[in-house]
């Protein structure tokens, strides 16, 4: 079984529009639920461009497994720990990209990523590390004591010609399931793409915001989530 998490920052983003509550984000995390999501995953950003701090406090109850995207900074990882998901994802963030466009920098000092990730883990969350699809990285972020990390596939997912990017994607999902590490992937996965990630055993599980909710325009969120997971575990359909 590959896992599903669906990511509604952009059902907030069209409420952001507005400012005027619709579409209702609880709505949208319960038909994802009933669709199938295993967990619903939000990104609380630095400047508040779609998930508001009241959205996490709103929807936690309604959630059996929150996956918190999130940066490094303090007031942020200050509401994560408030809310207790179950899942932190620690992502790189900057102002001027329209979406997260690529994995953690692991190269130099992560005295402060480290020291972010085991706070969060004092609080009884486990964190999972956004990184490139490189066993580098996969090392630095077993060595930083992450429970998990998530393969960044949005290159995979552009590239005209993904062979040798689905290799990486493969030979670093193997890496990390060998030392133990929760493997997921996200970024760019879509109702074509998703085929050849959902046969890579060691990925537990995908996050997927934008294809589905683009979907979702036109057959409604449950349909939408039921439908990609059927493309992922096609056995059990
Ligand atoms: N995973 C992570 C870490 C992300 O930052 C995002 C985008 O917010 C996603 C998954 C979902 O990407 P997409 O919207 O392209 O499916």
């Amino acid at each position: 079984m590959t896992r599903l998490g669906v990511n509604i920052d952009h059902i907030a983003t069209l409420r952001q529009q507005r400012k005027e509550g619709q579409p209702n984000l609880a709505d949208a995390a319960r038909w994802a639920i009933a669709g199938g999501a295993d967990n619903i995953t939000m990104h609380l950003r630095e400047d508040r461009r779609h998930i508001q701090d009241s959205d996490i406090f709103d929807l936690r109850p309604l959630v059996n497994e929150l996956n918190f995207e999130c940066a490094t900074a303090s007031d942020i990882i200050d509401i994560a720990i408030q809310v207790t998901p179950e899942w932190a994802c620690i992502v790189p963030e900057k102002r001027t990209e329209l979406t997260t466009e690529g994995g953690l920098y692991l190269a130099g000092n992560n005295q402060h990523l480290q020291s972010t990730i085991q706070k969060l883990q004092d609080h009884g969350i486990q964190v999972s590390l956004f990184i490139n699809p490189t066993p580098l990285d996969v090392e630095i972020a077993k060595s930083l004591n992450a429970n998990g990390i998530e393969l960044h596939t949005g290159t995979y997912a552009l590239s005209p010609t993904p062979e040798l990017e689905l290799a990486a994607i493969k030979d670093c999902a193997s890496l990390a399931a060998d030392m133990a590490l929760k493997v997921q992937a996200g970024h760019g996965l879509n109702y074509s793409n998703i085929i050849a990630i959902s046969q890579i055993a060691q990925i537990e599980e995908v996050n997927i915001g934008h294809s589905i909710i683009c979907r979702a325009v036109e057959v409604g969120l449950t349909t939408a989530t039921q439908e990609m997971k059927r493309l992922l575990n096609p056995t059990n359909s």
